[in-house]
């Protein structure tokens, strides 16, 4: 019998499947020091983000040579060593389509909440205080130019959803101008940087910051800078700065340098709309992964 270990969850109805179907599954969680001998003892292993798959694990797994496929229930596999594991015949693979609206619905939560002061409103409100005067400077999304930085699948789903708000979208991805037919306008990085009202970033995982103190300075005065992807992709420290110098007006954070978060430079700034990296956590899409989990796993298993 083929043997699955999910190590950080696994979405119920993926877990009925999977036994359903005849495989034999096991929800539990290892520390980095027992990981490695426990799943060498199985076929598959299904992480999400807490679970990271490094070389000690690949290297105990090939001992054994049982552990064929590790999926990644999300987006980024930066917790999965996943050039070795592939060197080592170990397949990854992850669940790229299914958290893709509810990331970009996120955004939009964000860039409304940044826009009206929500983020602020919420907190001062709780503390039994009416500052109206102080919200009455809100703007609107509509007419604002959104910048995006990656045009991929969450990046061209905001990008529609930012259409129906009557927002006028400009992007920047290294592959250029994607899609011959695409009603969005490919610029330049740096046009992205000098035109945007708002920033949204969505690339993967980078060694240097794209949000640099020099992006930073080429961009409007007031700009809004939303991050629902890494946190290296963004200097922080060039950030707070800018948000206490007023050149940006907030930001809107979900993904952290240290998660979790532990900075209180950054918790506290009252320029800061943040989330506890939940880009991808809807009932829904939480469903959708385990479907793409269930799927990938009885193609491979195919009796
Ligand atoms: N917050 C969350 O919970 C959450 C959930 C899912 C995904 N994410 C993150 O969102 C990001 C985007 O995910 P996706 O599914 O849209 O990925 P994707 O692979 O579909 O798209 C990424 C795009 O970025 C482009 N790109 C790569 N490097 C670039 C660079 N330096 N400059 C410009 N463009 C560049 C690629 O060409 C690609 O079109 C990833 O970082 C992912 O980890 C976060």
């Amino acid at each position: 019998m083929v043997k699955i270990l999910a190590t950080d969850g696994i979405e119920s109805s993926a877990a009925k499947a999977l036994t359903e179907l005849g495989f034999e599954v096991t929800q539990q969680f290892y520390d980095e020091n027992e990981l490695p001998a426990r799943a060498a003892e199985y076929d598959v292993v299904v992480v999400r983000s807490a679970t990271k798959i490094r070389k000690p694990v690949i290297d105990e797994a090939v001992k054994t040579g049982k552990l064929k496929l590790v999926i990644r229930g999300g987006v980024g596999i930066d917790n999965i060593d996943a050039v070795y594991a592939k060197e080592k015949g170990i397949e990854v693979q992850n669940t790229p389509n299914a958290s893709s609206a509810s990331v970009a619905e996120l955004v939009f939560g964000h860039m409304f909440s940044l826009a009206r002061f929500l983020y602020d409103a919420n907190v001062t409100m709780r503390e039994g205080k009416w500052e109206k005067k102080k919200y009455a400077e809100g703007i609107e999304l509509a007419g604002k130019t959104l910048g995006l930085i990656g045009f991929g699948r969450i990046g061209r789903c905001t990008a529609k959803m930012a259409a129906a708000l009557g927002m006028k979208v400009i992007y920047h991805d290294i592959t250029g101008h994607l899609p011959e037919n695409d009603p969005f306008a490919f610029v330049p990085l740096d046009e992205v940087f000098a035109k945007s009202d708002f920033i949204s970033l969505h690339v993967p995982k980078a060694d240097a910051p794209i949000i640099s103190a020099d992006a930073i300075a080429k961009m409007k005065d007031g700009v809004f800078i939303i991050n629902t992807a890494r946190a290296t992709l963004i200097d922080t420290q060039a950030l707070l700065k800018a948000l206490d110098s007023g050149k940006i007006a907030g930001a809107a954070l979900d993904v952290f340098d240290e998660e979790p978060i532990k900075d209180p430079a950054v918790y506290k700034h009252p320029k800061l709309s943040m989330t506890p990296h939940t880009g991808a956590s809807t009932v829904e899409a939480q469903l959708r992964i385990g479907d793409d989990i269930v799927k990938i796993i009885s193609d491979r298993f195919k009796k």
